[in-house]
């Protein structure tokens, strides 16, 4: 990764865990762009803070929660209010001195979101569901998984649409592959496109196929059976929003709304490691209509590992920005305009670099 990228990067918001696990008795340990954080909830709230402890470096994510203070495994120092220090048991009393070395927080989409520098942007959003106030909306996460490739191919992987009748086609059944032109807007640091595909198409990718393979209603129940849906023409409203959150929106017969979304993050500084969070979230009437969403959190999950083996075969690792040296066609038209939105965030981080002094803000 350049070092300019690097530094863009540290100042960008970013998700390193679940608030859902931070009910427990252990902390949530992560990294993020080569550096490991510490997550917990104090007294005060959510805390993120970098993951070593002031008074010898123990990693603070083996320690365990106690009385809301995060205990640390070594020697028992607690960490609570503000990252300060709330007790050091062999005095015992406080050091008024030590604290943690902290992050700034966000809470959205049941994620804890965080930044290494002074950020320079707010966290990405999602206005379908944050401003549709009277849709009774709910969110569902996923598992994470750490996935061995960049930020870019990760991201670029959400919303390509033309390799779901090859590398789903245990989850999806039949999608034809044919993908007509399509227009990407661009508005500000968001992407947003739209693209209509068939599931359950009589289309196979394999020869000799039995017609057999279950039948996809992209965003419904999956529970309708081997082969018995006609196919169905899915309208798929992508968005994406700078650095790397991405979610393919659907709008269904009777007012139902639905979204699966991904956020990645850098874990490393090399390009090649990220850690990716995903969720389902959808209005009261499509849950009426589909049940509840744990079952499609389990069927992205599904999907999601079908992606990971080819996204870690990707060489180079990380999506390059220059287009010379891959091969582009109408369905790659989101990636390429994917790229040159990174390219001139770049660019426009850098020559700010150059003009403003360090911490000066940046739009
Ligand atoms: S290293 Fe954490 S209490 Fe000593
Ligand atoms: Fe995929």
């Amino acid at each position: 990764m350049l070092a300019h990228e690097a530094e863009m990067l540290q100042r960008l918001w970013f998700p390193v865990a679940r608030l859902q696990d931070l009910e427990s008795d252990r902390p949530v340990g992560g990294a993020l762009l080569g550096k490991r954080v510490v997550v917990y909830r104090s007294s005060a709230g959510v805390i993120v803070a970098l993951d070593r402890c002031p008074h010898r470096g123990a990693r603070l994510s083996l320690g365990r929660m106690s009385e809301g203070t995060l205990e640390c495994a070594y020697h028992g120092w607690r960490w609570g209010h503000d990252g300060a220090c709330a007790l050091v048991p062999s005095q015992p009393e406080v050091h008024s001195n030590a604290t943690l070395e902290l992050l700034p927080v966000q809470e959205r989409f049941g994620l804890v979101w965080t930044s290494l520098e002074a950020t320079l942007t707010t966290p990405p959003s999602i206005p379908e569901m944050e401003h549709d106030t009277g849709g009774g909306w709910e969110v569902e996460l996923g598992e994470w998984f750490d996935v061995g490739c960049g930020l870019r191919s990760i991201t670029e992987n959400f919303r390509d649409s033309s390799h779901f009748a090859f590398v789903h086609r245990a989850a999806f059944g039949d999608v034809n592959p044919a993908m007509g032109a399509y227009t990407v807007h661009a508005e500000g640091r968001r992407l947003s496109w739209e693209i209509a595909l068939t599931f359950g198409s009589p289309w196979s990718v394999r020869d000799g196929d039995d017609g057999q393979a279950p039948k996809y209603r992209f965003g419904e129940s999956s529970d309708n059976g081997p082969g018995t849906d006609a196919p169905a023409e899915m309208l798929l409203k992508y968005r994406f929003e700078m650095p790397a959150l991405s979610y393919v929106y659907t709008e269904h017969e009777g007012g139902g709304r639905r979204l699966v979304c991904q956020a990645a993050a850098p874990t490393g500084l090399d390009g090649r490691s990220c850690r990716v969070f995903f969720f389902v979230a959808a209005n009261s009437e499509f849950r009426r209509q589909n049940g509840p969403l744990s079952a499609q959190v389990e069927l992205e999950a599904r999907i999601f590992a079908e992606d990971v083996p080819i996204v870690e075969s990707l060489d180079p690792p990380d999506a390059p920005l220059e287009l010379q040296g891959q091969a582009h066609v109408r369905a790659d038209r989101y990636s390429i305009a994917y790229r040159k939105l990174y390219e001139e965030m770049l660019n426009e981080f850098r020559s700010s670099r150059q003009h403003q002094p360090a911490g000066a803000d940046w739009k």
